[in-house]
């Protein structure tokens, strides 16, 4: 694997893969010395033009328990602020010798054209760029999917069968597209439910159900509830009413986290508007798994890193 730019184009063979050197990884968080040479003298650099705090700082710790060195340049206050282009940045970081980029960027595309620029010859990953993917957050969406329902059996197994029911800002979520792309390859079945104001036009080539009753798909009793984080600053227009009546047709309130099944994970990405799009009641429940996905996301950046940049580029 040269680059990590999105979860449409990983075969299923990758990502299981990935997910298993992943578990490889995890079991290294659990020792008593966390750290792995396999990246000694690689420089990572992430650059990222959009505000982040989780993202960031877990690639900067994936980084790190596998000893590159990594530089963390953020747009803000930065010569990008001056007017620098994508182009300049890159140059800037090639003749610096960055092995690896990991990009958040605001323009939906900007990793692919890093990646197929020629202005640096980095491993690339995107670690989200605007509406269009998040490719690490769905491989950590999986991986925490796969461990709760196999546990230490999960290395070598996809996600056949799974139903998953991801709720809310679909139009605005790359978080939301790249889990639809890996969990189908994975073979899990996705269930989109949002305002009919967000989602897009034409979804007739995703391979998912749409619906817009909540409360129908709890009824149905998915193995796992997915919910996303209203993206108010992507938001140009008024999309709902107001916060209390999306959070009473759409959110996870208690009425409806008592009603799901008890055997149903309840998922978020982060950050959470809580009372807004989940409760805290949800959020703070064992079923919840936000804090093992902010673990998982560790353990699956290790992975894509490792995949990326040990061994001799030219060759992979
Ligand atoms: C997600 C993102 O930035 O796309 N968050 C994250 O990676 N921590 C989801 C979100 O911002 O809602």
């Amino acid at each position: 694997m040269r680059h990590l730019l999105s979860t449409k184009s990983l075969s299923r063979v990758e990502a299981i893969t990935l997910l298993d050197i992943a578990e490889d990884m995890a079991d290294v968080a659990n020792r008593e010395v966390k750290k792995l040479p396999t990246l000694r003298g690689k420089t990572v650099v992430n650059l990222f033009f959009e505000d982040s705090t989780r993202t960031r700082i877990s690639f900067e710790a994936a980084a790190k328990r596998l000893s590159a060195d990594v530089i963390n340049f953020s747009a803000k206050g930065s010569s990008v602020s001056k007017g620098e282009s994508l182009k300049d940045t890159a140059q800037t970081l090639a003749a610096m010798g960055a092995d690896g980029v990991v990009i958040r960027h605001p323009a939906s595309g900007a990793p692919q054209v890093l990646a197929g620029s020629g202005w640096i010859d980095a491993g690339i990953i995107n670690a989200g760029d605007g509406t269009h993917e998040h490719p690490t957050q769905a491989l950590l969406d999986a991986f925490t999917i796969r461990r709760r329902l196999h546990g230490t059996a999960s290395r070598g197994r996809g996600l056949d069968g799974v139903t998953v029911t991801i709720v809310g800002d679909i139009l605005h979520s790359r978080v939301a597209r790249s889990n639809l792309w890996l969990l189908d390859t994975l073979g899990a079945h996705v269930t989109f439910i949002a305002p009919p104001t967000l989602v897009p036009a034409d979804t007739s080539a995703w391979p998912a159900t749409i619906g817009y009753d909540l409360d129908a798909a709890i009824d149905a009793g998915p193995d796992v509830v997915m919910m996303l984080r209203i993206q108010a600053e992507r938001m140009n227009a008024a999309f709902f009413p107001n916060s209390r009546e999306y959070s009473r047709r759409w959110g996870l309130d208690d009425e409806r986290f008592s009603r799901l099944s008890s055997h149903s994970i309840v998922m978020h990405p982060g950050p959470m508007n809580r009372g807004l799009e989940i409760s805290s009641a949800a959020a703070d429940s064992d079923r919840s798994t936000v804090r093992e996905q902010v673990a998982n996301g560790v353990s699956v950046r290790m992975a894509a890193l490792y995949l990326l940049l040990s061994g001799d580029r030219e060759d992979s």
